[in-house]
């Protein structure tokens, strides 16, 4: 399972990357805007720099909600680094754009997906990741897990290649879920990938093991 960071921080960036297990980053316009990245050139320079810190892919999402809008940014992200990934939303003019970044080998991020038919027309389309929200569900009182159960399914029983890339991680838990359904990658805040290393008993195993030492070395 492949491991994504969801944010913009570079910070945290590269403090993920240093622990050895990041695959790679995922942003939006929100997560860019949380950093104070504005303005159209910027904004492209952050994204070459995440690239630069990262070796593994970067989600960069488009603005445009129009075909030939998404087409024309799409291609211009995808032309910034070979690790761009195009990130595009789950509408109508999103679709086909996925169809023709596909076509033309472009690799794409079907992002907001919330349901198992957006997921199915996503694959069709030939997107390269698909990414259900799973704690925005949570957050309505809908079982995320449920729906990354439910597109694991649907993929294995036809093939489709599109990787299964779980977001709006928010806890350990949610990772583990989706390592054990089988999910292909998580994306989440660093505070979730570390929380993975946490345990309270190899806390207080490693005090009583440096404690013995210091009794009989001292
Ligand atoms: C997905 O790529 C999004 O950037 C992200 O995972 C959304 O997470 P949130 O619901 O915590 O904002």
């Amino acid at each position: 399972m492949k491991f994504f960071i969801d944010t913009a921080n570079l910070k945290d960036i590269k403090e993920a990357n240093d622990l050895g297990v990041l695959d790679g980053v995922t942003t939006n316009p929100s997560l860019m805007a949380k950093e104070g990245i504005t303005g159209a050139q910027n904004i492209l320079d952050h994204y070459i720099k995440i690239c630069e810190l990262v070796d593994g892919d970067v989600s960069a999402e488009v603005i445009s909600t129009d075909f030939e809008g998404m087409i024309a940014e799409g291609e211009k992200l995808a032309a910034l680094h070979p690790q761009i990934v195009v990130k595009i939303p789950m509408i109508k003019d999103g679709v086909k754009a996925i169809k023709y970044f596909s076509n033309k080998g472009i690799r794409t991020n079907c992002t907001l997906v919330f349901s198992s038919g957006q997921a199915l027309l996503a694959a069709k389309a030939g997107a390269t990741y698909v990414s259900p929200f799973i704690g925005r569900l949570d957050d309505v009182s809908t079982d995320g897990m449920n729906l990354i159960e439910e597109i694991r399914l649907i993929y294995d029983n036809f093939g489709f290649e599109t990787q299964i890339l779980a977001a709006s991680v928010r806890n350990v838990m949610h990772i583990i879920n989706c390592a054990k359904i089988g999910s292909d990658v998580i994306t989440g805040p660093l505070s979730a990938i570390e929380g993975l290393l946490k345990h309270p008993l190899t806390d207080i195993g490693l005090a009583t093991f440096l404690a013995d030492y210091q009794k009989g070395n001292s």
